[in-house]
């Protein structure tokens, strides 16, 4: 068993128990793990890490791909274990801890936190926990469900320990496509034209002298936390698909459309099941994560193939794929996140990319990321990555949260991501907004009458032509303009005058 998944004789003997390798993670230290929204992270050695912590109190910063399953976060969390954490996290607990100030938490474009490292302008791993499914005759690593910020952590990083997930299938290798970037200044262009071009290796190249120990686990992925489509995130979806059918019909757009990337979550994976009953053909992904959808539409033949960093997807979903990999493995690339989000690649192929917001304002400013302009919800991910360079940058989101009591369309965005330089499409059940081409009063003409719920609309666009009376490129009432959020705070109601 060991030597088919351990196919460097040399290395049988750094096999060790989770304990032992958790044993290697010192206090102080950086450690890089792979994972990526719930897949392919590190599972065992966290975990005896936590058991570990418990007894012998100590502190890392934690560097992954992005957000972990199997509670990894939250339990690291709950003993203290987290100085510092980046680049994105999707953890209840821990966001908790970073909005009280205990962890400090480094929100991150996911394509550059290794760039980063390489420049060292933020620290390198001391040490990788990496998931493999196997590793070679050469000593190389295979990557489980997810490539993320892998392969440079394991290159940046002194040691390296290896967690073999035996419940996953070896026929895995050659799914990932390994491309590592050369250091500034002599750095060649990344020569990848098509996404379903291959222009690395597929195992993670190691020193296997920089292995020290290698752990089997048994633990799965967690599934993908995506909720069904509603009502709602229907209309959310049907209104795009509209959209896009009509950028056909004009000749802006091919009937296979552009490459398309689609965030996480239950809006953006309803939206791209809704292409399955589309008249669009010949589709191509270039994603980050690829979720349930992705597979829906390969099985309904709409999907050409799908290039991302990670599968994340419900436990039906992960049978019908991980059961038959043979299926699938000539549709798929797996790839590092700073080449799946590169932002030059994002820009040369002209991506469709459909990511979630938390609220946006009349002139298109999106706010992905923080609650009431201070409070972290999971962190910018790779939405800016792709918004900035993408053909089509198309934000969504409900018209409404917390029964009614938020708008998602505000006067001005409590916090910035996206800035309406960023944004193209607007989208909410009640309609789509056009924003290309627009000047900013324009924008909000269109905003207000398309995108806001009925309670909100009147009141948004008096607060708009008001603003207007009183003149300028981008009319504000600066005494006005955050206090929807002010009534929030303070009656728990945007609207509400006290
Ligand atoms: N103000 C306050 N809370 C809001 C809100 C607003 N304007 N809009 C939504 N929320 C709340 C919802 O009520 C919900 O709360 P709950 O968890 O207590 O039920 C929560 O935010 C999540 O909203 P939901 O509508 O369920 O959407 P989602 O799960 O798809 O998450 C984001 C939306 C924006 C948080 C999520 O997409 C995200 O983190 N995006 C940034 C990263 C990113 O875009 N990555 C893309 C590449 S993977």
């Amino acid at each position: 068993m060991n030597s088919d998944r351990i196919r460097l004789p040399s290395l049988l003997e750094k096999v060790k128990s989770a304990d032992e390798a958790a044993a290697l993670i010192k206090d102080g230290m950086t450690v890089g793990m792979s994972g990526f929204t719930r897949a392919g992270e590190a599972k065992a050695v966290p975990l005896a890490l936590v058991e570990r912590a418990k007894k012998d109190p100590l502190k890392i910063t934690l560097v992954t791909g992005a957000s972990l399953g199997n509670d990894i976060d939250k339990k690291l969390t709950e003993v203290g274990a987290l100085a510092r954490r980046l680049p994105f996290q999707a953890d209840n607990t821990l966001r908790k801890a970073i909005n009280d100030g205990q962890v400090m938490f480094i929100d991150q474009h996911l394509s550059e936190t290794v760039e980063q490292m390489r420049a060292n302008q933020i620290a390198r791993p001391d040490i990788a926990v990496v998931e493999a499914v196997s590793i070679t005759e050469k000593g190389h690593i295979v990557p489980t469900t997810s490539v993320g910020n892998s392969a440079n952590f394991v290159q940046f990083a002194k040691q390296v320990i290896v967690e073999i997930n035996t419940t996953l299938s070896p026929e895995l290798e050659g799914l990932h496509d390994i491309y590592l970037q050369e250091e500034r200044p002599n750095r060649t262009p990344v020569n990848l034209l098509k996404p379903d071009d291959r222009i690395g290796t597929t195992a993670i190249e190691v020193d296997p002298s920089k292995i020290v120990a290698i752990v089997f686990s048994d633990l799965s992925d967690s599934p993908s936390n995506a909720l069904p489509a509603d009502s709602e995130t229907q209309a959310i979806a049907d209104h795009l698909i509209e959209f896009l059918k009509k950028e056909v019909d004009a000749g802006r757009l091919p009937n296979s459309l552009r490459p398309l990337q689609v965030g996480i979550g239950t809006i953006a994976n309803a939206v791209t099941s809704g292409l399955v009953k589309s008249p669009f053909t010949d589709l191509v992904q270039y994603s980050e994560v690829l979720q349930d959808s992705t597979f829906e539409l390969l099985d309904a033949g709409k999907l050409k193939f799908a290039s991302g960093s990670s599968i994340t997807i419900s436990a039906p979903c992960a049978e019908r794929v991980f059961g038959n990999v043979a299926k699938y493995k000539d549709k798929l690339v797996l790839r590092p996140q700073e080449i799946s989000n590169l932002p030059e690649i994002v820009r040369r192929l002209g991506t469709i990319s459909i990511n979630t917001a938390l609220e946006f304002d009349i002139y298109g400013n999106v706010n992905s990321t923080h609650v009431s302009g201070s409070k972290m919800m999971n962190g910018i991910g790779g939405s800016g990555d792709f918004a900035r360079n993408a053909q089509l940058a198309v934000f969504v989101t409900k018209s409404t949260a917390k029964g009614g009591a938020i708008s998602s369309v505000v006067p001005m965005v409590s916090h910035v991501d996206h800035t309406g330089h960023d944004t193209d499409i607007l989208v909410t059940e009640i309609g789509l907004a056009d924003l290309r081409g627009l000047a900013p009063r324009e924008r909000a003409r269109a905003i207000i009458d398309n995108c806001v719920h009925p309670d909100y609309r009147f009141a948004l666009n008096d607060y708009f032509e008001r603003a207007c009376a009183k003149g300028g490129q981008t009319p504000h009432i600066l005494r006005e303009a955050l206090e929807w959020h002010i009534n929030l705070e303070e009656r728990g109601n945007m609207l509400s005058k006290g």
